[in-house]
This record gives C-alpha cells, structure tokens and sequence, in this order.
C-alpha cells in the first residue's frame, strides 16, 4: 500500500486534527503517502485532494475544529454520487480511504467498502451515538466545556436564588446531557430517550426550592420534543416554582475547543490502528474502544443501532440530585 486518502465529515469535533496527524504519520512510518480531501464527500466528488506531508500536520494536535473542514453532502447520498467518488479515489490512484466523522458520514463509508474500495472509519461525534466504540472522539471535550458551563451558572444561579434552563446539543441522543448533570450536579435532565414532561419539571424545580435549595439546574437535551423557550415560559408562568427561571442555550460552542488529553489520545491511537487496519488489508471496518484496547468492529454493525446509554446513569442522576 503506497497511498491512501483521509477525509473528515458530518459535524466536527475535538480531536479530528489529533486523528488526521496520526494517520499521516503513522502512513509516513509505513512508507504510504496520505491525501488530504477538503470538505468530506464534497470535495471527494470534486476532487479536491492534496498530499498532506508531516509538516502540514505540525501544531494541529491541540486544535479543535478540522484543518480538512467538514460538509454534509447530499449527492453522496445517491448511488451516482458513490460511484463518482469512487472514480475520483480511482482516478487519483488511491489505495484505501480514512472517514473520520459521525454515524453518517460511516454510512457513507460503508456505500464506497460495498463498492470493493477498501475504507476505515473513525468514530468521530460529541453525541457518543455511534455503536461500537465506548466513546467517540470529541465527546470527552464537549462535556468538560458544558460541566464548566455548568458550573459557571450555578454560581450565579445560586446567588440569584434562580432555576436554570440549559440546552445542550443532542439532537437524538441524551449522553451529554444525563452524563453532564451528574458531572454538573443538576436537579433535572431531559433527554429524547427519557423526556421528562414540562409538568413534572415544574414539580421537581418546586420540591428543591421546598427543599431549601438556594438554585436548581434543569440540563435538557435539544431533541426533546418540546422547545426549551417554550419550557422556559411554562416554568415562569407556573405559580408553583419558587425560583426566578433564566434560560441558556449552549449551542456550538460545545462543538469547539482545544481537545482534552483523554479526546488526543483516543484520537492518536484510532488514527493510528486506522491506517494498521487498511495496511492488514481490512475494509469496512470502524477502529472503537473497547475497554483498554482500540479493536477493528465492522461498520456495518456499527451503524445498525444507534449506541444505547446506559441506563443505570438515569438512577445515578436521580440519586445524586436529592
Ligand atoms: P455525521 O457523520 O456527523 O453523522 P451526517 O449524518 O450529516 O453527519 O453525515 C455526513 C455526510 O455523510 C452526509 O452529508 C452524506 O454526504 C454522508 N452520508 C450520510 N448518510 C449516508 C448514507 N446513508 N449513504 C451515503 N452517504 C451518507
Ligand atoms: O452530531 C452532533 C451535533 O452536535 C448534534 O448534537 C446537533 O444536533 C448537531 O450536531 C447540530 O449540527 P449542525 O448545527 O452542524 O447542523
């Protein structure tokens, strides 16, 4: 194997560059060459690659974001679309492909492994949703930006003798959000998997002011089927709450960010057993942690379920909130 392509796709996360270096280095150690592709499957199907030598790779360890950047695609999507980028990878003499990006973008790699293009995926995703691995690279960031988030608030929550609303991303899945009020210390998480309806909020925000509490957290994920405004303005109007309620929607800015150490590891190692993975002669496969050890799983499993949470995290939520 002489060259092989690297590209990163979906929504961005920590980590992305630490994963990029990895692969063109540990390639440079093997004697393979690494193409950059600009934009995901966007710049596939417009050829836009460029060999990425270990200088172009130097200082990016620690920054967030994506010197590749990123793009959604919806030609890719369509059958015309994978075939053209396998002509593009054809045409530009590639010998295996890297997709480091969410559960979509490894759908998109499994089209061009089904298409007999040898591909390795890299859990790359600040919602921990992808099956397979125990953790994604970026998720590990994001919730140490919302607990300081959090943090941050509730010093003022609680001067204030204020509930707050917090929005944190999670458009399908609740991990940041059940993971980051027990990191957070909230009194309330909402998440798509087990949405707490805006009555029940209400009631518990009540028990913590009866309780003496001198602020209360509500952390709620973004895909829960009511809006957080829409809570916000219930919660104001209901008679019952105690507290003065304020709303705080962290938005992109959990997407962001220098990648914790735990984030560059597991994103060195996973870049690494990438190119390890295509060397051996593998496709289809996605490089996930499990436990100690980064292993090759197959992409196709992966994507099948989204990744479930575990659900004792519920019980510890609720306990530690009293
Ligand atoms: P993420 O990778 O973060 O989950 P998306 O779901 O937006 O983000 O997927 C990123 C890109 O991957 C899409 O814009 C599209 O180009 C490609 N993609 C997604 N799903 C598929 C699919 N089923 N088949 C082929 N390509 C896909
Ligand atoms: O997939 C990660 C994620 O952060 C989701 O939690 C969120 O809903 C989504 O991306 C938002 O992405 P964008 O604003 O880039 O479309």
């Amino acid at each position: 194997m002489k060259r092989i392509a690297v590209m990163t796709s979906g929504g961005d996360s920590p980590g992305m560059n630490a994963a990029i270096r990895a692969v063109v280095r540990t390639g440079i150690e093997y004697g393979i060459e690494t193409y950059g592709i600009q934009q995901g499957y966007l710049g596939l199907l417009n050829g836009d690659f460029h060999l990425l030598t270990s200088r172009e790779v130097s200082g990016i360890l620690q920054r967030g974001g994506t010197i590749l950047q990123t793009a959604r695609n919806e030609e890719f999507k369509t059958p015309q679309g994978q075939s053209k980028g396998l002509r593009r990878l054809n045409e530009r003499g590639m010998e295996g492909l890297v997709v480091i990006g969410g559960d979509g973008s490894l759908r998109g790699a499994l089209s061009l492994h089904r298409l007999g293009f040898p591909v390795v995926g890299v859990p790359a995703s600040i919602d921990n949703d992808i099956d397979g691995t125990y953790m994604s690279i970026g998720v590990d960031t994001a919730l140490n930006t919302i607990i300081e988030a959090l943090d941050r608030i509730r010093d003022t929550a609680s001067s204030h003798t204020r509930a707050f609303i917090i929005e944190v991303m999670g458009r399908s899945c609740g991990y940041l959000a059940l993971i980051a009020s027990i990191l957070g210390g909230a009194e309330v998480v909402s998440t798509p998997e087990r949405e707490i309806p805006m009555e029940e909020i209400a009631r518990m925000l009540t028990d913590a002011y009866v309780r003496g509490k001198s602020h209360a957290i509500a952390v709620i994920a973004e895909g829960v089927s009511y809006s957080v405004t829409e809570l916000a303005d219930y919660l104001s109007k209901s008679t019952r709450v105690g507290f003065d309620i304020r709303l705080s929607i962290l938005g992109h800015m959990q997407r962001g960010g220098s990648p914790s150490a735990f984030d560059r590891l597991l994103a060195t190692r996973m870049g690494v057993k990438a190119v390890e993975v295509l060397r051996d002669g593998q496709s289809g496969m996605m490089v996930g942690l499990d436990g100690r050890n980064v292993i090759p799983v197959l992409i196709e499993e992966a994507v099948k379920h989204t990744r479930p949470i575990n659900p004792n995290y519920y019980e510890l939520a609720r306990i530690l909130s009293q």
